[in-house]
């Protein structure tokens, strides 16, 4: 078999960021399949384009002749399963996508990828593994106080997205036990950091502020996220490749549970201090309460003991140097954001924000 792994949304948020370490600091060859959907981006990826253990692919994971062929074609001996839609905004908008992408897209991958490990010689069998990239968001929400989730705390999905998420990460399960596919199931709370899509809250912020525009809080302000920085995730999502149980499930968190309206004021913060503007004055008086998301989850929060006693993981970027980096990141980034801010960009702001903000 060779030393090749197929990651697929390779050209999303995180996806980039894993492909990006991955090439840094592993010697396999990458395979990146992806669809490049409004999410994807191929400019997240321009420091390796010529790499030669990068390959990129324009494809679709719900195609499965393609993903068939890929699979024989280039042998991988294991797959990072990212590609997803995970705007939960744009899952309650339309949720058909997320039908799609997230439960059939998974069943046609695991249907694949099955077959081919199925024809493998017993030997490659034994190491070959699938990874599932999942969320905390699967688990429902928590009151404040309450303990946070752990690898058995009952699956309560509450939005489209979250739901679509729980209901693949069943079919990964049901793969695994059914056919004895050898897969592991992350579960991971918030990321931030380089390269995410600028319709999330921190990029979204970030940008807003710099620009003087104002900033739309969701409600009352005090829904609770628990933030990693990308970087960590990436590099947990290797450890259980390498170290991973078949079969079980791990928790990923960056313990550092923050309200959305002290994350919205530390971006101020930051902002004023490396960007003052006489023309804009303090920016938190840019902040705006606004109408709430529907079905909002107060508080998410992740008990990642597991992964840290049995793979040795925890994160290491502390919040408020990681809000820092990823400020400056992107403002030396305004060229890659203007390329995003276009036509099918602007259009969602107007569809997601000008009946909140008419409130
Ligand atoms: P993203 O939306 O930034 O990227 C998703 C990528 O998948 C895009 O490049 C897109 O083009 C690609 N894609 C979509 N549909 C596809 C299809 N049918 N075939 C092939 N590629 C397709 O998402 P992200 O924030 O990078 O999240 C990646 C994964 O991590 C998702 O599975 C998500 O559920 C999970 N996750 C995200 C977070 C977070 O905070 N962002 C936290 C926990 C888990
Ligand atoms: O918990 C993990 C999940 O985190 C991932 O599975 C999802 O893919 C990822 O998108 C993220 O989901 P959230 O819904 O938590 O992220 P989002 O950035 O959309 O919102 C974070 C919080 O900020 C949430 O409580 C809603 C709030 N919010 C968001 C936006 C876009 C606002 O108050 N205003 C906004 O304009």
């Amino acid at each position: 078999m060779n030393n090749t792994i197929l990651v697929t949304g390779g050209a999303g948020f995180i996806g980039s960021n894993f492909v990006l370490q991955w090439i840094a600091n592993a010697d396999a060859r990458v395979v990146n399949l992806d669809l490049l959907t409004y999410a994807g981006n191929r400019r997240n990826l321009q420091s390796i384009e010529h790499h030669s253990r990068h390959v990129f692919v324009h494809g679709d994971i719900c195609d499965e002749s393609f993903v068939a062929s890929l699979l024989r074609e280039h042998q991988p001996r294991a797959i990072v399963h990212f590609a997803a839609e995970s705007h939960v905004d744009r899952s309650i908008a339309g949720p058909a996508a997320f039908i799609r992408t997230n439960i059939t897209g998974t069943y046609e991958m695991l249907q694949q990828v099955l077959r081919y490990w199925q024809a493998l010689p017993e030997g490659d069998q034994s190491v070959f593994r699938f990874v599932h990239v999942s969320t905390d968001e699967v688990y429902g929400t928590l009151l404040p106080g309450e303990p946070a989730f752990n690898e058995t705390t009952p699956h309560a999905p509450n939005s489209p997205y979250a739901a679509s998420k729980a209901s693949s990460d069943m079919l990964v399960r049901a793969w695994h036990h059914t056919y004895g596919l050898p897969v592991v199931t992350t579960n991971c709370s918030n990321n931030y950091g380089p390269w995410q899509f600028p319709e999330k809250l921190i990029p979204l912020m970030v940008l807003n502020a710099l620009e003087g525009k104002p900033l739309p809080v969701y409600g009352d302000g005090l829904n609770v996220r628990d933030w990693l920085f990308v970087e960590d995730h990436c590099a947990a999502i290797r450890r259980v490749l390498e170290d991973g149980r078949i079969g079980q499930t791990y928790n990923i968190g960056g313990n550092s549970e923050r309200s959305n309206i002290d994350v919205v004021t530390a971006i101020c913060d930051i902002l004023d201090e490396l960007r003052p503007d006489p023309s804009i004055g303090g920016r938190r008086n840019l902040i705006t309460y606004v109408k709430d998301r529907p079905g909002h989850d107060r508080r998410y929060a992740i008990d990642a003991t597991k992964i840290a006693r049995e793979l040795n993981w925890v994160p290491e970027q502390p919040f408020e140097s990681g809000i820092r980096k990823t400020i400056e990141w992107y403002l030396a980034h305004l060229d890659w954001v203007n390329d995003i801010r276009t036509g099918a960009y602007l259009n969602w702001i107007e569809q997601n924000y000008a009946e909140r903000l008419a409130q």
